[in-house]
């Protein structure tokens, strides 16, 4: 190990000492003077308490006061670490199979209760490009998150990254070895590690920082002293506070394009820190500092390697991808807690929704989808007497239990509820039993699980939270109601698995694999199933989407963006905001926007909460109808490259909507996009998001693109062999440098682009996914300027478990090249024969060619406008060249 002194990544001496014009004090000592402000790590982050000169200086930290700012908002801290304030030493260093272990030991206590005097480092070297590093008590066992990681039983071979210790004070360094960039340099401020209050820094090699949710900002998010809080809470999505989920992980782009990913695995309440150094903190308030960091070297290996640790998305469901179908009849109907008898889970509203049942069968007589809402609070009241629910969870202790042993009550929809223990094996089979009874007479097709933070209406439970270090833990960190059991059940509530502290931020994620297992034992089917709260490794059970938005807002439509993008980071493809938003009455303007951009959220459903003005396409004008059953049928049209895109998700940890810099890591004009996204490698997809304009700006990356409306469909008839009477201009493209362009969109036009290079396996659209997808296919084809393309299809009976595993599928790539274009594919099983090539489609095509062959035969072909079309029709069965 190497020493390095504490200021490693020290700016310029220009602002060396600076003194912020509001402070009156004595002169600090000069080793605080020494400190530059953007370096100041916070030593007093109390939110409740002002602080004061003599606080600061009880925990032995330097004071400088600096201006007050704008109620709420954060400056640089008045009260921060010195150079010199006791940290851990590292006592010994020894190899490991897989890495090294050492021992960490405080000689000072620091100012939090319980401090722990001796830590174990554990470093695993898991592989050339993932390091795991775990800080913990050498003595005591404390909670960990019982998440199943893989465990690696081989040391890396090559490591793309050198780690180094300083020994005193103890900190990590962690550089990549190809620039020498330093990603990690934990000597910037003390570790601390007593039982409730642990806290780690560093500094960070560039301000290019994203992730780290459930909240509501920008992609990129500001380093300007901006502390984000995880605690899932039920609140409408607002700047700063916390929301629904919690994702302690972030990814950080490096100059020059690489990138890498930090993830602590940790449940607990927590705050992340980030200040303009750069510079971040880990605050968390219990369990252990357990690492890992990912080093790309691109975004998308990131995202990859991070979904390795905590697992991918299932296979696609049919079911998912889409959910309003023609304008006026929605693919899958979804059912509020209205359809329940008092709102309580698995009854049904005697008077109003008798005949759900035959609804459904309805429903699936039509190729249509049923979904329903699940709440976590299950009723402790019933005016009938008996709730089997309620009481079958009683007899079997499934419910999370006061410090008494008392069931904990709060209040949810019902009235007064219990709150399942879905951390007990036990309650995952009464679960079970639960939908089991109910899909006996309404054989639903997927869930939707709601208030899972827990929701609470109290705070605490009905007799509040008693007293104790649990609910009332020595630092609290910035949770909005400053309280953990503000609008949720008390921190000391007795789980399984260990207290309510530890585990809600679990909660979602618990319920999530319930009840996703739970859908397969019934279903025999793959699961269905969104989420409000979210954990990493959500992805492997369910989607999610993004809460009560406003439908009156144009800023809500905004954050829908950085919404996907960031879930996109978390291994949660499956994801969308409510379009046309949740709360209040929307306008037709902003929801024909809203509509156009919602049609591309991966989880795409329009929903809105009562006695508000209905925001379904039915609602509005014939004109807006129209534009919004056009962008419906386009989204059916692309649902077999929407279909391969969560393929790839489901095998390798790809995004389906991505942030442009995914794709042009290189360009740092991309870094900052948040207006605009892609789905896969090449559609680009630019949404208006004001009022009163009709025309769109975005940012085109270098190369070709070929405006999307022009290249799809110029003949919906699926008989190729007769062409279509009159084309109108085709294939219009544009060659971009990396450029801002200003682009036409009134009301009815939403901009989307297809990247030169790439193939997209599109279809007829239908009247349901059923009809869709038995319609033939349609390849499109954006040549590059070299004349080249790629793309791929997956393809198997969208419902099935384990068709990859089986073989049940075809997956074929498609490729064009100077000599000619060709498809090659794995397939077997009766899925094999469903898949069949109705057009092909090659655009940028600059020399009209003199004959097209297929398999050696000559085939009759249509040439316009730089567009070739041959004219015939390929069942794609095993090998063979659907081009
Ligand atoms: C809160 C959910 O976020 C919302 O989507 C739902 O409509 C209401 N709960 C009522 O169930």
């Amino acid at each position: 190990g190497v020493s390095v002194p504490p200021h490693l990544a020290g700016s310029g001496p220009s602002d060396l000492g600076k003194v912020s014009g509001g402070w009156l004090g004595p002169t600090p000592p000069p080793k605080c003077l020494l400190v530059p402000e953007s370096q100041r790590f916070d030593c007093y982050p109390e939110r409740r308490v002002v602080v004061t000169q003599e606080l600061c200086e009880s925990r032995g930290c330097c004071f400088i006061q600096s201006p007050p700012l704008a109620e709420g908002k954060q400056g640089v801290p008045w009260c921060f670490y010195p150079p010199d304030f006791p940290s851990y030493a590292l006592e010994s260093l020894n190899q490991t199979a897989l890495g090294m272990v050492g021992v960490l030991v405080r000689r000072e206590k620091a100012y939090y209760p319980r401090d722990i005097e001796k830590l174990r480092l554990d470093v695993e070297f898991e592989t050339d490009t993932r390091l795991h590093i775990k800080i913990t008590d050498a003595a005591n066992p404390r909670y960990e998150v019982p998440l199943d990681v893989p465990r690696v039983t081989k040391r890396a071979e090559n490591p793309i990254y050198s780690l180094n210790f300083s020994w005193d004070p103890f900190g990590v360094l962690l550089q990549r070895k190809a620039t020498g960039a330093v990603l990690l340099n934990t000597t910037v401020a003390p570790l601390i590690f007593a039982d409730q209050f642990l806290q780690i820094s560093t500094s960070l090699p560039s301000k290019f920082l994203y992730g780290l949710g459930e909240h509501r900002d920008s992609f990129l998010h500001s380093l300007d002293w901006n502390t984000l809080t995880f605690w899932a809470r039920d609140v409408a999505p607002t700047e700063s506070f916390n929301l629904y989920g919690a994702h302690p992980f972030y990814l950080l782009m490096e100059e020059g394009g690489n990138a890498h990913g930090v993830f602590l695995l940790n449940s607990n309440a927590m705050e992340v820190a980030l200040q303009p150094a750069p510079g971040l903190t880990w605050r968390t308030i219990g369990g252990v500092l357990d690492f890992y960091i990912f080093l790309g070297p691109d975004p998308n290996m990131v995202i990859q390697q991070y979904q390795q640790v905590i697992g991918k998305c299932p296979h696609p469901n049919t079911a998912i991808c889409r959910h309003l179908l023609h304008a006026h009849i929605p693919d899958a109907q979804w059912n509020d807690i209205d359809y329940m008898d008092g709102y309580r889970d698995f009854t049904l509203d005697s008077q109003k929704f008798t005949s759900l049942p035959s609804l459904v069968e309805d429903l699936h007589k039509h190729g249509q989808r049923y979904v329903m809402i699940l709440d976590a609070g299950i009723s402790s009241t019933s005016p009938h007497g008996s709730y089997w629910p309620f009481d079958e969870g009683l007899r079997r202790g499934l419910f999370l239990n006061t410090t008494k042993g008392q069931p904990l009550i709060g209040q949810v929809w019902p009235g007064f509820t219990a709150f399942p223990d879905f951390s007990n094996p036990d309650t995952h089979q009464w679960w079970l039993e639960n939908l089991q009874h109910f899909y006996a007479h309404v054989p639903f097709d997927g869930v939707w699980i709601d208030m899972n933070e827990p929701s609470n209406f109290m705070d605490g439970s009905e007799d509040g939270c008693p007293p104790g270090e649990l609910d009332s833990p020595p630092y609290t960190p910035a949770v909005l109601g400053d309280s953990l059991s503000a609008k949720t059940v008390c921190a000391s509530a007795e789980q399984k698995a260990s207290v309510h502290y530890n585990l809600h931020n679990l909660y979602g994620l618990m319920e999530a694999k319930a009840t996703a297992s739970a859908l397969v034992r019934i279903r025999g089917k793959r699961p269905f199933l969104v989420s409000r709260s979210t954990f990493p490794s959500q992805g492997r059970y369910s989607g999610h989407w993004l809460g009560d938005n406003r439908s009156h807002q144009w800023k809500d439509m905004y954050y829908s963006i950085p919404g996907l993008l960031s879930f996109s980071l978390f291994g949660i493809p499956l994801v969308g905001a409510d379009i046309c938003g949740f709360s209040g009455s929307t306008s037709e303007e902003l929801c024909t926007r809203w509509m156009q951009l919602g049609a591309f959220y991966p989880f795409s459903r329009n929903h809105n909460t009562q006695n508000e003005q209905a925001q379904d396409p039915t609602a509005f004008s014939p004109a807006a109808r129209t534009a919004m059953k056009d962008v419906l049928l386009t989204r059916y049209s692309l649902l077999p490259f929407l279909y391969t895109l969560f393929h790839r998700a489901h095998l390798q940890g790809d995004t389906v909507a991505r942030p442009l810099f995914f794709e042009f890591p290189r360009d740092v004009a991309t870094w900052e996009l948040d207006r605009q996204f892609l789905w896969g490698q090449s559609l680009l997809v630019t949404p208006v998001l004001e009022p009163g304009v009709d025309s769109v700006t975005g940012y085109i990356p270098q190369g070709t693109w070929y405006d999307f409306y022009t290249v799809r469909n110029p003949c919906l008839s699926p008989e190729p062999s007769h062409p279509c009477p009159s084309l109108p201009a085709q294939g219009s493209s544009l060659n971009s440098s990396g450029e801002m362009l200003k682009m036409s969109a009134p009301l009815e036009h939403l901009n989307l682009h297809v990247r030169g290079g790439s193939i997209l396996p599109t279809q007829k659209p239908g009247t349901t996914t059923g009809v869709t997808r038995g319609n033939p296919l349609r390849l499109i084809v954006a040549l590059s300027s070299h004349a080249t393309a790629w793309g791929d299809l997956f393809w198997d009976d969208g419902e099935s478990l384990d068709t990859f595993e089986k073989g049940n599928y075809s997956y074929v790539v498609f490729n064009v090249t100077q000599v000619g274009c060709g498809g090659e594919g794995r397939s077997g099983g009766p899925m094999a024969t469903k898949v069949t090539i109705g057009t092909l489609s090659i655009f940028g095509v600059q020399k009209p060619p003199s004959k097209v062959l297929l398999n050696g035969q000559e085939k009759p072909f249509s040439y316009l406008d730089n567009q070739v079309w041959p004219h015939f029709r390929v069942p794609f069965a095993g090998r063979g060249s659907p081009c």
